[in-house]
């Protein structure tokens, strides 16, 4: 299976197994961290679930929606590596891949 690296709001680092076709949002929040409220539950219309993704794997994510990405303009801590989680499914190339839990807004 492959392995998601989580890093907290602290600084704390995890790696969790990450089953293939769950979102990156629900293999987080299925793991415990309840920092990342995800309150819409993965229909792209909370921005809670706002993650930063390692640049090493920026091209083999899915492309981002204009919904998507319309949320993230709304954040205060968006950078050029925010993803929303319930919008990354993972797949067998995201094995290793380290998202970082963004600031809440
Ligand atoms: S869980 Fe609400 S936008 Fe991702």
């Amino acid at each position: 299976m492959p392995k998601l690296i989580v890093v907290t709001r602290e600084g704390v680092e995890s790696t969790v197994e990450a089953e293939t076709g769950l979102s990156v949002m629900e293999v987080v929040r299925d793991s415990g961290f309840d920092e990342l409220l995800a309150l819409c539950g993965g229909c792209c219309s909370c921005a809670t679930c706002h993650v930063y993704v390692d640049p090493a794997f920026a091209d083999k994510l899915p492309p981002m929606s204009e919904d998507e990405n319309d949320l993230l303009d709304s954040s205060d801590h968006r950078n050029e590596t925010s993803r929303l989680s319930c919008q990354v499914t993972m797949t067998p190339d995201l094995d290793g891949m380290r998202v970082t839990i963004a600031a809440e807004d």
